[in-house]
């Protein structure tokens, strides 16, 4: 499962990319909000050193305008995903921007026949928001596992990348339902290294080091 790192904080950004963490970058506009930086400035930024995706989201309603946002944002850099919310003009909008060769990355998806329509409007990525349907007693999980299923049936090549991810648990049940991708806050992705066992165990053994009297260097 490949890992995007959904923030627009550059320091945080880099010290995943540091250490071959950080697969592609999702973004959106209450990210580019707490980060206090202006969209295009930000996102050319992360685009100078990450390769892999980078979502950058438009923030018009209406097709035409979303299209021509996208055009603006995808300028940005080869590899900009442009982000767009599931609604009948985002579809619109995915249709003719994936036309022209561009990565889109469909947000704000809440139903397997909401992703299903993505993929028919030719989607690179689907991003089911699994933390928001748990935030209403729904099942977020469900939802990817029903998408992966639905676009196996149909071999649609639309990527599914598991979003509003809020615990190391979402990351584990995302891979394990097929995900193709996730995208977590840094915080997140760092707590995944933590296991209450490696810390006592690593405590037993500074110890018993200590008692050897011995030193490696
Ligand atoms: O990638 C979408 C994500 O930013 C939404 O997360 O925690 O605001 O629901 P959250």
């Amino acid at each position: 499962m490949k890992f995007f790192v959904d923030t627009a904080d550059v320091a945080a950004i880099r010290e995943l990319h540091e250490l071959g963490m950080v697969d592609g970058v999702t973004t959106n506009p209450s990210l580019i909000l707490k980060s206090g930086r202006d969209i295009i400035e930000v996102t050319k930024e992360i685009c100078s050193f990450v390769d892999g995706p980078v979502s950058a989201e438009v923030v018009a309603l209406q097709a035409d305008a979303m299209i021509a946002e996208g055009r603006r944002l995808a300028e940005i850099a080869p590899n900009i995903a442009v982000k767009l919310p599931l609604t009948w003009d985002g579809l619109k909008a995915c249709k003719v921007l994936t036309g022209e060769g561009k990565m889109v990355n469909v947000t704000l998806c809440f139903s397997p026949n909401q992703a299903l329509l993505a993929a028919k409007a030719g989607a690179t990525f689907i991003s089911p928001f699994i933390g928001r349907l748990d935030d209403i007693n729904l099942d977020g999980m469900e939802l990817i596992r029903d998408i992966r299923q639905i676009y196996d049936n149909y071999d649609f090549k639309t990527q599914i990348l598991a979003a509003s991810i809020r615990t190391v648990n979402h990351v584990t049940e995302s891979a394990v339902a097929g995900a193709d991708v996730m995208t977590a806050p840094p915080e997140v992705i760092r707590k995944l290294a933590n296991h209450p066992l490696t810390d006592a165990g690593l405590a037993q053994f500074m110890k018993d080091w200590e008692k050897t009297g011995q030193k490696i260097l």
